[in-house]
């Protein structure tokens, strides 16, 4: 993989503070935001958890691998991401090929209580969602410390202050 853009990418878990966290990245750089799940929403004129029902997971991973594609590679943008999002490895290249990679990390105990407040997450919906968060987080986690380029801690952080050290940790902010 040869050249990457300026672009500044969350990743993480669900609960992770992606979105908060873009909004206010994309308030302090002026920069244009880019939310994949969003953007696919618009697309199908349905909520994520519809799709997840009426036409399954797999289409749902379609999308968002279309979505990826779609993201403009000719300015820097504030790109936030579904946390399922690194399962497809070409999703992964191509958001390196935009950007840094910046991992947002929370300790389980910490995304089950933000994950709770809303029952909007499709693949938390079972008999167990704390199970089921705990098994997820198992196979993702890895992928995220794979492509995350800086990994920054928001459990003990307020959104500013994670706005902030993402802002420190991604070079193309910095060297502005
Ligand atoms: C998913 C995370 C969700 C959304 C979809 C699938 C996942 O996004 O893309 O429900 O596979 O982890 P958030 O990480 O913004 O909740």
């Amino acid at each position: 993989m040869s050249e990457r853009g300026n672009s500044i990418v969350l990743i993480g878990f669900m609960g992770a503070g992606k979105s908060s966290i873009g909004r206010r990245l994309a308030a302090l750089t002026q920069w244009s935001r880019y939310d994949t799940d969003e953007m696919i929403r618009k697309k199908a004129g349905r909520s994520i958890a519809q799709i997840f029902a009426v036409e399954g997971e797999e289409h749902f991973r379609e999308l968002e691998s279309e979505t990826v594609r779609e993201l403009p590679a000719d300015r820097s943008s504030i790109i936030v991401t579904g946390g399922g999002i690194l399962l497809r490895k070409q999703n992964a290249a191509q958001l390196r090929r935009l950007g840094f990679l910046i991992y947002l990390r929370a300790d389980e105990k910490t995304l089950f209580r933000r994950v709770s407040r809303r029952a909007t997450r499709p693949l938390l919906q079972t008999e167990n969602p704390r199970a089921r968060l705990h098994e997820l987080l198992e196979t993702r986690t890895p992928l995220y410390e794979k492509y995350g380029d800086a990994v920054v801690d928001t459990a003990q952080k307020n959104h500013d202050e994670v706005a902030e050290a993402v802002l420190q940790a991604a070079p193309s902010f910095a060297s502005r």
